[in-house]
């Protein structure tokens, strides 16, 4: 008897305590609703098919950021469940720009990746960051990258591509164009980064074991992130699940890349490779093999998915708003009229020259458009090193997390205004229409992210989507296959779900019109 009283006592204490703890933390949290223990966890999974809406809905119900938890035990929650998630563009700023050094990618992001992409650039912070990007970014600026891209681009569009896509046409057969994107970037960055075209975009769509080494393990590496960490730890020492699979995809990648590396220290050639072969450091040594392995690996994964779902979201926005693309053809026929003459079939017999795509500025404009309702990287994490303050008055602890939403950014009505839901290129015109204008002040569109951490392949990456672009629009009409639903898909890059599946039809020459 005296025994129940003594606990009964005791819970009561604890539940009384715990009670004034949790309305205590919930108080200073600003987002979604939380539960005692499990936080807004439940609501995240609950709304896990559509993750970066649920976000954008947070936001703009809390006003462009909130702090929330996703674990309500004592001691535990602030150090694990604890993150702060922002759209407002002077935070941004702060943590992209202003504060840097107080925001790298941290521990957590490195662990995570460090299989994967080792230090390369995409996956350090400091001086070793620091030092590949001042290599890196002297040869993105360089007239021969650029000029070997569109050569790249060029060749697999004319002899792979439209191949492609005119027995589509011809068998009417349905294509799923996001796959088809996926290979194309593919085959276009190995090219660049090692002088070596997989060519996984060919008329019998084969399977490329590099190609399926590296999606396995990109794959295997976001489950890191997204399960708490203790999991993957053991499954790794255990060797089994997909810490399993990431080992074995890691080995044929690795494969894949000495060989490559051999090749090109035989023969030379414009690759990314080869530029990062011939540098010295100040003692006169070269670059050590396997750091070049993870060097070209890191370009290879920064290049790729991005340019092929934002090529994806693009055609379904486009085949959605016909006037849209009405414009963007008449565009690019009154650049061919006036470079290459008055018979149509030479607008549609050879991609475009460097020259050419640079004119197409209602493209750019509408491929800019593109990624501020479905950036490809639909957010992004930061670790806070100091304890600070963002601009709009938000306390970040440090060791916590910072989720900015660059999804949300291009939806809210406080920052793009009414329309900010529409696809309406024009608002990245100058008055006259003359020119491409990004927004003047500046945070609002990180697509390709800002600041000192600046997306380096983003001119590349236009040049590359307008020749797609150009090279499907002249040449064929497309329409949704009946019933095919386009779906996010909860990843790092915003991938649709179940692709992008069309029909085509030949445009005929009296349609293109300047
Ligand atoms: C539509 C296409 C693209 C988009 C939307 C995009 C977006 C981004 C974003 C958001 C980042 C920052 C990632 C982070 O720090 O977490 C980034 C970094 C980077 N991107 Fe891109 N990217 C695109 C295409 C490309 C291409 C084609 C290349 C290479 C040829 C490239 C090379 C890089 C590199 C090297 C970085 C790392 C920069 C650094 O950490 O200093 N990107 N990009
Ligand atoms: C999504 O989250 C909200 C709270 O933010 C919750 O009310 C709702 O039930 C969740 N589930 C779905 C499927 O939307
Ligand atoms: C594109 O490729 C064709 C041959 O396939 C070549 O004649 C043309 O010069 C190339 N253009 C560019 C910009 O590389």
């Amino acid at each position: 008897m005296e025994n129940v009283t003594v606990y009964l006592g005791v819970a009561t204490v604890v539940i009384s305590v715990y009670a004034l703890w949790f309305y205590l933390l919930s108080r200073r949290l600003t987002g979604p609703r939380v539960l005692p223990l499990v936080g807004s966890l439940p609501f995240l999974i609950a709304n896990r098919s559509r993750i970066h809406d649920w976000m954008a809905d947070n936001l703009r119900s809390s006003g462009g950021t909130y702090q929330t938890c996703t674990i309500m035990i004592p001691f535990v929650a602030k150090k694990q469940g604890f993150y702060t998630v922002t759209c407002h563009p002077k935070n941004l700023e702060h943590i992209l720009r202003t504060r840097f050094d107080n925001y790298p990618k941290g521990p957590m992001w490195r662990t995570a990746f460090h299989d994967l992409l080792g230090q390369g650039i995409f996956n350090s912070d400091g001086e070793t960051w620091l030092m590949q990007r001042k290599t890196a970014a002297l040869e993105f600026t360089t007239r021969t990258l650029r000029q070997a891209m569109a050569r790249w681009v060029n060749q697999t569009i004319k002899n792979r591509l439209w191949i492609i896509l005119d027995r589509a046409v011809r068998d009417s057969k349905p294509v799923d164009l996001q796959d088809l994107f996926l290979r194309l970037t593919f085959d276009n960055i190995c090219g660049l980064t090692f002088g070596k075209d997989p060519e996984t975009l060919s008329p019998e769509l084969p399977e490329n074991p590099f190609a399926v080494a590296f999606d396995t393990a990109t794959e295997a590496t976001l489950q890191r992130l997204l399960y708490p960490s203790f999991l993957w730890r053991v499954q790794n020492i255990v060797g089994i699940g997909s810490e399993k699979r990431l080992k074995n995809s890691l080995q044929v990648v690795e494969d894949y890349m000495t060989e490559a590396i051999r090749a090109r220290t035989k023969s030379p050639s414009d690759d990314l490779l080869s530029r990062f072969l011939k540098k010295r450091d100040v003692d006169g040594n070269s670059i050590p093999k396997e750091v070049l392995q993870r060097i070209a690996l890191n370009f290879v994964l920064a290049g790729r998915d991005t340019s092929s779902v934002a090529l994806s979201w693009f055609f379904w926005l486009v085949m959605n708003h016909p006037q849209v693309e009405e414009k963007i053809v008449r565009e690019i026929s009154t650049v061919l009229r006036e470079t290459r003459g008055d018979d149509r079939r030479k607008w549609t017999e050879e991609p475009l020259v460097f020259d050419e795509a640079d004119r197409l500025v209602y493209l750019k404009a509408a491929l800019a458009e593109t990624l501020r309702l479905y950036p490809s990287v639909p957010q992004d994490f930061k670790y806070v090193v100091e304890d600070d303050v963002m601009p709009d008055g938000t306390y970040v602890p440090r060791g916590s997390t910072v989720t900015y939403s660059i999804y949300a950014i291009g939806r809210m009505k406080s920052i793009w205004g009414k329309d900010c839901l529409e696809f309406r290129p024009d608002r990245w015109l100058s008055a006259d229409g003359d020119r491409f204008e990004p927004p003047k002040d500046g945070y609002k569109f990180v697509a390709f992210n800002a600041g000192p951490r600046t997306c380096l392949g983003k001119d590349l990456a236009y040049l590359q989507m307008k020749s797609v672009a150009s090279a499907i629009l002249l040449r064929y009409r497309l329409c949704p296959v009946p019933g095919h639903r386009v779906q996010q898909k909860m990843s790092l890059t915003l991938f649709m779900k179940n692709g992008l599946r069309v029909f085509l039809r030949p445009r005929p020459h009296e349609l293109l019109h300047a």
